[in-house]
Formats: C-alpha cells, structure tokens, sequence
C-alpha cells in the first residue's frame, strides 16, 4: 500500500500546488479521479478505500478547492492532468470525473490522447452552456456577491441529491454541505465563469479511441440521463451503467454499485 486514503500529500506542478490522495499498490494499473464543483478529493474517499485493492487510486484536490491553488478554467484544470501525471511518472491512467470531472476529464483525453487508457465520464455531458445555461450561471453569481455562499449551498444541495438521501442527511450529504460552504467565495463565483465559458466536447466523441464507461444516477437533474444516452451512443463501443435510487452525485449515494461498475469495466 502507498498511502491510506484520507493522508493527503502535496506536490508542486509548473503552475499549481496539487493537495491529494493515494491509495493502492504502485505497480497497479493507475485511476486517476477528478471531482465536480464546488467539490473537492473527499468526494471520492469510499471509491479509494474499495478500488485500491485492485488499483493505485489518486484523487487530488483541483486549483481553489482543498488545499490546492493554481488557475481557475477547465482548460488550464485539462493541462495540469498532464502536468501531474508527468510529475507522478505515470505514464498512461484511467481518467474518472464527475460532473466538471467529466468536462475536464473530455477536455484532457482530447488534448492529451496519448495519456488515458480509459475513460469513466460520470453524470457528466459533453454540451457547452447554452445563453440561458450562462445567463442563471452569472445570476448565481450576483447571488454569492450579495449573500455570501448559504443561499447558493441550500439551492445546490436541493439538485445533486435524491430527495430521500437529502431528508436522510446522510453523512456524505453533511460532508458535501461542509465542503461547499468552506470553498473560498472566489472560488465558486471563478468556476462559475469558468464552466459558463467551456468549450462543448460532442464533436470530439466520434474520436474517442479508449475504453470508456459512462455512468449516471437516474434521478440526475443537474446531467440528466438523456445527456449520458448521448455519450454512450456517440464514443465508439461505450458501455452504461444507469444507477437507481441515485441523482447527481451517483458515487456517493450508490457506492458499492458505482465501484463494482467500475471494477468490472476495468478488470
Ligand atoms: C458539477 O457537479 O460539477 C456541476 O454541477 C457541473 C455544472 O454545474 O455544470
């Protein structure tokens, strides 16, 4: 074993301090993971403690989020996987995100195809914003200038949860409320901008040219189901994997359907 999950390490990239988590043993195939927004690595804690027995797992923290800093856009979040594999000396990994993962884990295999051996794209879509995406976009913003983080916390939290996960109050939602209100303001209002400005990656699915998995909890509101059909019909050979009694965040609320999907796509 390298590291317990929960033991975070650091590590200096070109333009970034890089906060994360390793667990596993190093000559195991490498899954890399990358959390949403306004998320940070813990997102990922009950994937590292079942996935490492089989695989070296890292979640790190991305640029504004834990205790990682560095630039804000998904471009500059796409171009420091690479960084951070070069500095990790690994090669070539599987690529797992969720959410803004999955926009940055697009962006990352198109610019850096060579890297990623296969790809996990998790209620995620590969659509731009449209104008009115954007527009509510910078009014959350104005919200956040106003009011702080509390209002824009409660809204969220409403979205990324199945109703009777939320009114259970599981540990996990604690958590994820935790995590969301002690992200830097800046923070949040940067990503807003950040994902109201990505680029659309559905042209680029044609091309895909690994093994990709794509998994959505069926009451996702945020990336609903349509969009994950969408991936799965348009990348070359993918597989789906639809999670019941799950909405956006399907690894936390289905975790032992969400490891063996990815185990058996892996293995
Ligand atoms: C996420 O979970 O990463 C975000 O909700 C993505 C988004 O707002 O587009």
């Amino acid at each position: 074993m390298i590291q317990p999950s929960g033991r975070e390490l650091e590590i200096r990239l070109n333009k970034a301090t890089i906060t994360y988590n390793e667990a596993g043993k190093k000559e195991d195939p490498v899954i890399i993971f990358i959390h949403g927004f306004p998320f940070d690595k813990k997102m990922w804690d009950g994937q590292l403690d079942r996935l490492s027995r089989n695989f070296r797992c890292l979640a790190f923290d991305l640029p504004g989020y834990g205790g990682s800093t560095g630039d804000i856009s998904i471009e500059s979040y796409a171009d420091l996987l690479d960084d951070f594999m070069h500095m990790m000396q690994i090669d070539r990994a599987a690529i797992c995100g969720l959410s803004m993962g999955g926009y940055i884990a697009l962006r990352a295999i198109v610019k850096y195809p060579e890297r990623f051996s296969h790809l996990i794209l998790c209620d995620t879509q590969c659509i731009a914003d449209s104008d009115e995406a954007k527009k509510k976009r910078y009014s959350t913003i104005e919200v956040i200038e106003k009011e702080g983080l509390v209002t824009f916390a409660e809204g969220f939290m409403k979205n990324i949860f199945t109703e009777k996960n939320l009114q259970a109050n599981e540990s996990y939602v604690q958590t994820i409320k935790a995590t969301i209100l002690s992200t830097k303001t800046e923070t949040v209002i940067a990503t807003l901008k950040a994902l109201a400005e990505r680029m659309e990656t559905c042209s680029n699915l044609k091309d895909m040219k690994v093994p990709s998995l794509i998994i959505c909890g069926e009451e996702d509101k945020i990336t609903p189901v349509k969009q994950a059909q969408f991936l799965h019909e348009n990348i070359p050979g993918a597989k789906i994997k639809l999670l019941s009694a799950a909405a956006h965040m399907s690894n936390l609320e289905q975790p032992a359907l969400f490891n063996e999907a990815i185990s058996e796509f892996l293995m």
